[in-house]
C-alpha cells in the first residue's frame, strides 16, 4: 500500500541560523555551508497539491564552523508565493479556480516554486526549478532577493541541474511550444552569464538533467511527452502533464558547446533517467554515465512510500564518433540515484561516484567505481531517509567527506550526517541534529568558508 511519505510533510517552522546539537566530532577543517532546496509544502490554504513537485520551495542551510553546527531554513518568497500569501488563497497551479487559471494564461504568469535545487555560484545563492528563472537569496539570512534573468540573459527557464566543468557553469533551459528545444547557457567564474545557442528537439519532452563534457552538452530526451494543452491550461493532476510514450524512443542530442547550431541528433531505445553521473570525451567518442530506469514509473513514487518500481541502474553509455548510435552497459548491480562525483572531475573521466542506493524502502550510501562496481557502502536502517550525498574534498588523493541530510521517521527530525568519504562503511563520524524535520530536499551545493 502506498502513502504520503512523512519526509515530505510541511516545514514546521522557518528560522535563521541557530545552533544544532552535534553528536560525534565534526572534522576539523570542514568549514562551510551546505545549501539544499526542496518542496516544503504539500498544499496551502486547506488545498492539497497533487504531486510533491508542486510544493513551494524552501532553502535549508547547514553551516559548520569552529567545531559547531548551525542550521537555518526559509521558504522561498517568489512573486507567486508572496501574492498567494497576501491573497490568503491559491492563485496558481491546478488547484486555483478555473477563471484564475485563465487569467494567469492571459497574463502569461505562473508561480515559480523554486523547489528543486540550491545553487551557489560566483558568491551568489539561488533556488532553482526546471520551469522558471532562478530566484536569488541572501546567503546569510536566506531572505529572498527576487527572481532574476541573470541580466536579461535567461529566457523563461533555467534548469535545476547546472554542471560546473572547469571554471564555468553550463546550464540549459527548456523551450516548449511549436519550436521545442533547449537553450544553452555558460556562466564563467567571475564573469557574466551568456546564451550559447539553441538546440531543437523533435517534440515537447520533459528534460530534467543533462551531461556536460569539456566540449559537449549531451541530452537524453527520454520519451516523456509534455501534454502541452494541459500544461498551458493548468489542468491537473500533475502526473498527467507528462506521458510515457516508449514508441518514440529516446532522442540523443549532442551539442558542441563552441557551436550549438551544429548539434547532432539520433533516436535510440526508450529509457529514462532523472540524473546523470558524469560524462567525458574518450577520443572521438563520448561516454555518458547515468542512473537509468527502464520506464517512467518513478514519477509516481516521489513523495510517497511503498511504491514498487524498477530501480535505476548505473549505466555507461558510449556515443560513437559519428553521433549515430549509443551502446549501453550496466555497471554493478546496486540501484543508484542522486549521484555526485568530485567537483574537479565533472566533465572528465572520473574514478568514483557517490550515490544514494535504494531497495524497497531501505537506503544506503554507496561509492561506485565505474570499473569495479560498489567499493564501499553504508546501509541505513529502515525509517532513515538520506538525501543526495555531496562530496567535499579535503586534500589530495580523494580524501574528503560526504555530507547528507537525513530524515529519521521515528523522531521525525532531520540531521546532517558527515562521513569520511574513504570509509562509508564505518558510518557517520558526526551528526548535526535539527530539532524538527526538513522536508525532503532534492539538490544542493557545498560552499566552503
Ligand atoms: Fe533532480
Amino acid at each position: 500500500m502506498t502513502e504520503r511519505s512523512r519526509a515530505y510533510e510541511d516545514l514546521p517552522r522557518e528560522h535563521p541560523f541557530e545552533p544544532l546539537r552535534v553528536e560525534g566530532e565534526l572534522p576539523p577543517g570542514l568549514e562551510g555551508t551546505l545549501f539544499r532546496a526542496g518542496p516544503a509544502t504539500s498544499g496551502r490554504f486547506g488545498l492539497r497539491y497533487s504531486h510533491a513537485f508542486e510544493g513551494d520551495g524552501a532553502v535549508c542551510a547547514t553551516k559548520l564552523a569552529g567545531g559547531a553546527a548551525f542550521g537555518a531554513v526559509r521558504m522561498v518568497q517568489s512573486d507567486g508565493y508572496r501574492e498567494e500569501t497576501e491573497a490568503g488563497r491559491l492563485l496558481y497551479g491546478f488547484s486555483a479556480p478555473w477563471w484564475r487559471r485563465m487569467l494567469n494564461l492571459a497574463r502569461g504568469k505562473q508561480k515559480n516554486t523554486a523547489n528543486t535545487a540550491a545553487l551557489v555560484w560566483n558568491d551568489r545563492l539561488f533556488a532553482l526549478m526546471e520551469g522558471a528563472t532562478p530566484v536569488e537569496l541572501e546567503r546569510e539570512t536566506l531572505e529572498t532577493i527576487g527572481e532574476t534573468t541573470l541580466g536579461n540573459v535567461v529566457g523563461r527557464t533555467f534548469s535545476a541541474h547546472p554542471h560546473v566543468v572547469g571554471d564555468r557553469l553550463i546550464n540549459f533551459g527548456s523551450r516548449y511550444g511549436k519550436q521545442p528545444g533547449v537553450d544553452l547557457y555558460a556562466w564563467p567564474k567571475d564573469s557574466a552569464c551568456r546564451h550559447l545557442g539553441f538546440a531543437p528537439l523533435p517534440d515537447n519532452r520533459m528534460i530534467h538533467d543533462f551531461a556536460v563534457t569539456e566540449r559537449h552538452a549531451v541530452f537524453f530526451a527520454s520519451p516523456v511527452s509534455i501534454q502541452l494543452l494541459r500544461a498551458i491550461l493548468n489542468i491537473g493532476p500533475f502526473e498527467r502533464l507528462v506521458r510515457w510514450r516508449p514508441e518514440l524512443g529516446t532522442e540523443v542530442v549532442v551539442v558542441p558547446l563552441a557551436a550549438p547550431e551544429r548539434a547532432r541528433r539520433f533516436t535510440t531505445e526508450p529509457f529514462f533517467q532523472w540524473h546523470f553521473i558524469n560524462a567525458f570525451e574518450d577520443g572521438e567518442e563520448l561516454v555518458v554515465d547515468a542512473c537509468v530506469y527502464p520506464n517512467f514509473d518513478s514519477m509516481g513514487a516521489i513523495g510517497v512510500d511503498g511504491v514498487e518500481l524498477a530501480l535505476p541502474e548505473y549505466a555507461r553509455c558510449r556515443i560513437n564518433a559519428a553521433r549515430t548510435s549509443l551502446r549501453r552497459e550496466t555497471i554493478g548491480d546496486a540501484p543508484v540515484e542522486f549521484p555526485s562525483v568530485l567537483a574537479e572531475d565533472e566533465g572528465r573521466r572520473s574514478t568514483d561516484a557517490f550515490c544514494l542506493s535504494m531497495d524497497h524502502g531501505r537506503r544506503a550510501l554507496i561509492r561506485v567505481d565505474p570499473e569495479r562496481g560498489v567499493v564501499d557502502r553504508f546501509d541505513y536502517p529502515e525509517g532513515a531517509g538520506p538525501s543526495e550525498p555531496i562530496y567535499v574534498p579535503s586534500g589530495p588523493g580523494g580524501a574528503g567527506h560526504l555530507l547528507t541530510l537525513v530524515h529519521d521517521a521515528d523522531s521525525h527530525t532531520s540531521a546532517l550526517h558527515v562521513f569520511d568519504a574513504q570509509r562509508l562503511e564505518g558510518g557517520p563520524v558526526a551528526r548535526a541534529h535539527y530539532d524538527h524535520h526538513i522536508p525532503f530536499t532534492f539538490h544542493g551545493r557545498w560552499a566552503a568558508a
